[in-house]
């Protein structure tokens, strides 16, 4: 694709156009290992190396990040008050238009996926699409064996929604791992809640056939390949 090169700069990096435009007119730009200083140039973004002080820029239509999320921020891309997932993005991988597909409530902790790819997004979240979710949900006593059942025959929440079948399994202690393929607001508390239990904390650990990355720790980022971001979509490996 042939594209100016201010263009390009501001849609691979934090830089606005017009901090792209000022940091090639300042020499801190080179295609294909010369200095450019004109801001109009046009490139081909397949097969012109692009550098931004030596860093390489490849193209990339759109970004896909896996967030360990902490407790303590909100799924948002602004808020008045309250520290954002976006804030947690470290400068190199700043671009517009990124935000987290879907929403883990403040205190919950574990995968979410940062992108601007919404159409990748509005796939994962369709409710169509009958995307997993696997939860453990650490629970204020130790929780029943019939638990199993009553996931599995869909349960009905204090408002009178019934929710679809979904998976429970205990662990031992108080945690349960659950897996269901909806997004109903707190569903996994207000789930837990019906059955008379309360969720004292609560970690997502798999969408789809993707996995939280176990040697991340919490607040960590780190980019996806387009092979990983579409494994939301498939199933998880079975054990045999
Ligand atoms: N269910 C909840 O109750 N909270 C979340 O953050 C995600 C699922």
């Amino acid at each position: 694709m042939k594209e100016r090169l201010d263009k390009f700069i501001s849609s691979q990096t934090a830089l606005s156009r017009r901090d792209a435009g000022k940091a090639i007119r300042d020499k801190h730009v080179s295609v294909n290992g010369a200095p450019c200083r004109a801001v109009d140039t046009k490139i081909d973004t397949d097969a012109d190396a692009v550098t931004l002080d030596g860093r390489p820029l490849t193209y990339r239509r759109y970004v896909y990040y896996m967030l360990y999320k902490p407790e303590g921020v909100v799924s948002a891309t602004e808020d008045r008050t309250e520290k954002t997932v976006l804030e947690l993005l470290p400068a190199a991988y700043r671009r517009d238009g990124i935000f987290p597909a879907g929403r883990l409530d403040k205190d919950t902790t574990g995968l979410l996926i940062l992108t601007d790819d919404g159409d990748y997004a509005h796939r994962m979240l369709s409710p169509k699409k009958h995307v997993e979710k696997t939860y453990v949900a650490t629970l204020d006593r130790e929780p029943d064996a019939s638990i199993t059942d009553a996931f599995r025959k869909g349960i009905t929440l204090s408002d009178g929604a019934v929710c679809k079948p979904g998976q429970a399994v205990c662990l031992g202690g108080c945690r349960a791992e659950v897996t269901i393929s909806e997004g109903k607001y707190h569903q996994v508390k207000r789930m837990f809640a019906a059955l008379g239990y309360k969720v004292t904390a609560l970690e997502r650990v798999r969408i789809g056939g993707l996995f939280l990355d176990r040697s991340l720790k919490k607040g960590d980022i780190r980019p996806l390949t387009e092979e990983e971001a579409a494994l939301v979509f498939a199933d998880p490996p079975t054990d045999n």
